[in-house]
């Protein structure tokens, strides 16, 4: 069979990891898939640095928005990063050229989701962001699959590995914040940024980004209330101890549609800050980088899903998860959204 054809753009921690996962587990892949994944070209900042792999036999490309242009590639994976610029200019591109795009891009995907998924629509381009909520956890879709069937109540979780690793090493070994913030960064966790992880805004992006597919409304970013955990004192989390309960940074969302159904605005609330968890709640035994989501259907009941929400092996393996679901031509719209309220919510200028 034709392999699908791929181009891959950043090679950081994620983009390094599809490589490596594509290399090993390739054949099975391939058997899944009912044909080859193939990477055919590369684009990353730094051509010369060492990253354990071997690059020799991509077609390299220093400016990567070229990739949409090629004939020779079916699927552009991003893995660059940052809500807008080159990320984004090559997003647009790419759908617009009718090519598939697989993304990790959670900043990208919470600010220009529905621009995007018009653009995917329009042009009949599959259009799969997997690994931008939770790592490796299949969230959205167990989300749009496992809860397709019902009308979802709640939904929360925690969404951001970083801060979670913060708050769980400083309960359990008294380390200071700013020791355990650098540890996570050695470790490849946190943002470019870290001010994303502590200040609560990587987890908004990511529970926009779920909610939107829980409740089938636009998505909405901008609405999100957010308080990060940047003030959370050593003396908060004793205290809460004291009282019975862990503090976590939950990303919390419902929704309630009769306004949606009566031809208008959703009301939705999405909020993401610290919340006191009693010790045995499920979500208090969630420690380290782990990522967990829950949500509640009217029929199914509760549903949580759990795994490591960031590093490279996870996040590659939700990606190259999309791009199985492409080569089997299993893509569903990206977002469910009615075709007349999905064009209402693409901003006019983007
Ligand atoms: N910085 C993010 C986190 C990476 O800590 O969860 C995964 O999105």
């Amino acid at each position: 069979a034709e392999p699908l054809r791929i181009a891959l753009a950043g090679l950081g921690t994620v983009g390094a990891g599809v490589i490596r996962l594509l290399a090993e587990n390739g054949e099975l892949i391939a058997r899944r898939a009912g044909r080859p994944i193939e990477v055919v070209a590369v684009s990353a900042r730094d051509r010369g640095k060492d990253r354990g792999i071997a690059l020799a036999g991509y077609d390299w490309h220093d400016d990567m928005t070229a990739f949409a242009a090629l004939d020779a590639v079916d699927v552009v994976v991003e893995l660059v990063g940052g809500s807008d610029g080159p990320a984004l200019t090559l997003a647009r591109k790419t759908l617009a050229a009718g090519k598939g795009l697989v993304t990790a891009n959670k900043a990208m995907i919470a600010h220009h989701g529905m621009e995007l998924a018009a653009l995917a629509e329009a042009n009949g381009a599959p259009l799969r962001y997997e690994a931008a909520v939770a790592g490796g956890i299949p969230a959205i879709k167990g989300l749009a699959e496992g809860a397709a069937a019902n009308r979802i109540e709640r939904i929360y979780g925690i969404l951001n590995g970083t801060c979670n690793f913060i708050l769980s090493e400083m309960a359990a070994t008294g380390r200071d914040f700013a020791d355990v913030l650098a540890e996570a960064q050695a470790l490849g966790f946190a943002e470019a940024d870290p001010g994303f992880d502590i200040e609560g805004t990587d987890a908004a992006h990511k529970l926009a980004i779920l909610a939107a597919i829980a409740f089938g409304t636009a998505l909405d970013f901008a609405s999100v209330d957010v308080t990060g955990i940047a003030r959370i004192r050593a003396g908060d989390i004793a205290q809460a101890r004291a009282l019975g309960y862990v503090i976590r940074l939950i990303g919390i969302a419902d929704c309630d549609l009769a306004g949606q159904e009566a031809g208008g605005e959703a009301q939705l609330f999405q909020r993401v800050a610290p919340y006191l968890v009693p010790v045995d709640h499920p979500l208090a035994g969630v420690t380290g980088a782990t990522n967990a989501v829950v949500a509640e259907g009217n029929f199914v009941g509760r549903l949580l899903f759990q795994g490591a929400g960031a590093g490279d092996g996870p996040t590659a393996s939700a990606v190259v998860a999309d791009l199985v679901d492409i080569a089997r031509g299993n893509t569903p719209p990206p977002f469910s959204l009615p075709a007349a309220l999905l064009a209402a919510s693409v901003p006019a200028d983007p």
